[in-house]
This record gives C-alpha cells, structure tokens and sequence, in this order.
C-alpha cells in the first residue's frame, strides 16, 4: 500500500485497482457499482490483511499463554489502539467492538437505557435509520418513557427550531445519524450536541454514513455515545464499534453475559471485568477487527478529506445529471450533503427501475432503506439511492445515466 501525500493528485484510477471486485463484470457489462452507503467495497489491503491474520496468526484472544494466542491477542489489541487512533478516543477503554452500528445503539439501549423511567424522554429526528428508532421503541415499551420525534423540512434538512422546541428537562437521550442513509443530509450536530447538553440531556451520533467520509474526532465532537460499523468503510462486515465516555461507560450495567465480561463467577454472585472488555461477551471477531484496522491504514493513506473532496466532486456532477432527466425527481435536496442521492422516478416503480440498471450493470439500492418513517412524510413507496465511495468515477455517473435512459425506453 502506497502513501499518497496529499500533493499527488487523487488518482481514481489507481485506486480502483485497489479494489478487485470493482474489475469484475456483471451481467456481461462493466460493473458500476453505486451502493457503497449499503456497504463499502474491500480494498486489497483489507483483504489481505485478513487473510493473513487467518493464515498465520488465528488463536482465540485474552486465554492462551501460549504464543499463538498472545499474536491473536496483540492482533485485536492493536486494532483497538487503531481505532482509537482513527477516532481520536481518550482512551482504549472507551473503544467496545461490536457486531456494528446497529448492535452498537443496542447495547446503549439495554444497558444504559435502564435508568429510564416513565417521566423521561427521548429525542430523535425523522430521518434515522431503523436501527436508531426501533431499539429506542423498544426501551420506550419496557420503561414508559417516551419517544418524541424532530421534524424535518421538504428538502430533507432537520427543522433546528423544532428540534430545541421538543428539548426538555425530561430529555434524557438526543440520538440521531450524523448523515442520513436515505437524503444524505449532514445533519447540523454540533449545536445538536450543544442543544442537547443545555437542557442535561446525552447525545448518542450514529456515525454509521459519516465516518469513512469526514474526519470524526471524539474529544472534539462533544457528543456522549458515537456508533458506527466496518464495512461501511471499507473494512469487514459482523464488526463494529460503539464509542462512549468512560465516565458513563462505568456507570453502565453489562448487557450480554458470557466469557471474557467477567473476572470472578461464583454461584453466589459475579464480578464483571474492567472496561472495555465488559462490554464484549464471547469470543469476538478477531479477524475483523483486524480487517477494520486494515481499512483505517488504508483511508488513512487515501486521506479521507481527499477522498470528501472527490466525492462532493461526484454529488454535484449526478445532482446535475439527475436534474436533466425528464421525470426524475430528487428526494431530499439539503444544503449541505453526503455522497448520496435517492430519487423516484415518475410512473415506474423504484425496483422495476433498479432491475433494469441492474441490466446495465449499475448497482444501486432500492427501497425503503430501512427508514420507513422517511418514505411516508415524502409520500413514496420507495426510493432509488445511488451513493458514492472513494473509488466511485464519472464513468458510473455516465454509466448510470444511460442505463436510465435505457429504462425510459422500456417504461415509455
Ligand atoms: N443502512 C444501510 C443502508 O442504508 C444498509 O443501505
């Protein structure tokens, strides 16, 4: 993997040619592949580094005095300490792997969720991701609290006056995505933060569409939980992160029991182990925290503001494109924007439009992209979301507007 300093221009070629899939066809055509807010493609770094782990270094972690187990343990350590590094934590003790985002808001609401009670209250806006709402329902039903909801305008931008009017003394949890998955609106969440702590409240930052995308820092950011998964930045899937102070991680109860959370197990009662390991039951995914650090060297060496660049460069050239096509209609047009755009296009439903770009060989998601709640104030069924990643090229941009003239063809 080479350094790329940042006076060498941002070459997409080469970047490709970290990624192998990317050099593949499907269905007999170039792959153009626009899906990367689903999950990111796997450089060769990252690939490798895995396989390497796999095949030279695999043992289970924190048991073994023996050798193997010690490279498997200092493998996982490491890529803890990467993390850290990647998100500017204060600490190794703040940094709990996961299964991902999702299993990371979990957690928070299992563990530290317990100490609400019926006269609490949480804030979230109306673009999150299910995974920010349903678990946040579900804590709602077991302790009574409430859940309230922040509007958001036509353009898809969270209504800022709105969101202060429903903060209370009550709130005790403001959670929301840093970017959404659908509008790929950059939420304002600085003076979300800033909001939230005036009235008490802790703020919990799904970082899930941002973090491979913008430089997050977590001793600057000000919020109190941040959540996000590997494989949406170029890493494993089945891994994640949660981040959270340590003040509060140590006033928050175990959630899943097991191996490795413990120091002590009598039958007349348990002690749970120092964080973060606490928080982490079982054996882990070793390898794919290994595979996540991987990503991290690799954005690094991209530099991730670099590849931000490239892909504002993208947003704007297919907002462009999108806008000249006859009956497309853009869904979620925010001042401020990730590599994302979701549109509907008139009289065709989203998946017959995805399946026959799919025939051109442009990957793209369809749907409701797990934010229904989304889909019903904009008053679609469906949407069809293109999103970008530092490989993406002008070619897919082509490739996906002919591929949607194509289907105006077929649609009439
Ligand atoms: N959360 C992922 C997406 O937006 C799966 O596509």
């Amino acid at each position: 993997m080479n350094a790329r300093p940042a006076e060498i221009p941002y070459d997409v070629a080469r970047i490709r040619a970290d990624f192998p899939v990317l050099s593949t066809t499907t269905r007999g055509k170039r792959l153009a592949f626009l899906d990367s807010a689903a999950s990111a493609q796997r450089p060769l770094a990252v690939i490798e580094a895995v396989d390497r782990y796999e095949r030279t270094s695999h043992a289970n972690v924190h048991r073994g005095v023996y050798q193997l187990s010690q490279k498997a343990t200092d493998a996982f350590e490491g890529a803890r300490e990467r993390v850290r590094r990647f998100i500017n934590a204060a600490s190794l003790k703040e940094v709990i792997f996961t299964r991902g985002a999702t299993e990371s808001i979990n957690l928070v609401a299992q563990s530290w969720g317990q100490r609400l009670g019926p006269s609490d209250e949480i804030l979230i806006t109306w673009m999150e991701h299910h995974a920010n709402i349903v678990p946040w329902q579900m804590l709602c039903e077991r302790t009574g609290a409430t859940l309230k909801v922040a509007p958001i305008n036509r353009r898809g931008e969270l209504d800022i006056e709105a969101f202060r009017a429903l903060l209370s003394p009550h709130t005790k949890l403001v959670a929301f995505t840093q970017v959404s998955n659908v509008l790929g609106t950059v939420l304002p969440i600085k003076d979300m933060i800033a909001a939230a702590r005036s009235v008490g409240a802790l703020t919990l930052l799904d970082g899930a569409q941002a973090v491979a995308h913008q430089r997050v820092d977590m001793q600057a950011l000000g919020c109190d939980f941040y959540v996000f998964s590997s494989h949406k930045l170029y890493g494993p899937t089945g891994i994640g992160v949660l981040w959270a102070r340590e003040a509060i991680l140590r006033e928050m109860p175990p959630w899943q029991g097991g191996g490795d959370m413990i120091l002590t197990v009598r039958f007349s009662g348990t002690t749970y182990n120092e964080l973060p390991y606490r928080f982490e039951a079982g054996t882990p995914n070793i390898s794919g925290a290994v595979g996540l650090a991987a990503a991290m060297d690799y954005l690094d060496s991209l530099g991730i503001e670099r590849a931000h660049t490239h892909e504002q460069r993208l947003l704007a050239l297919a907002t462009v494109a999108c806008h000249s096509i006859d009956g497309l209609q853009i869904i979620g047009e925010a001042k401020e924007k990730s590599g994302v755009i979701s549109f509907v296009v008139e009289g065709v439903h989203a998946h017959d439009l995805g399946t026959i770009l799919d025939d051109e060989g442009v990957a793209v998601r369809t749907g409701h992209h797990c934010a229904m709640p989304l889909m019903e104030f904009f008053g679609v069924p469906a949407t069809l979301r293109v999103s970008f990643g530092c490989y993406s090229n002008d070619e897919d941009i082509d490739q996906l507007v002919r591929a949607l003239g194509r289907a105006r063809e077929v649609f009439g």
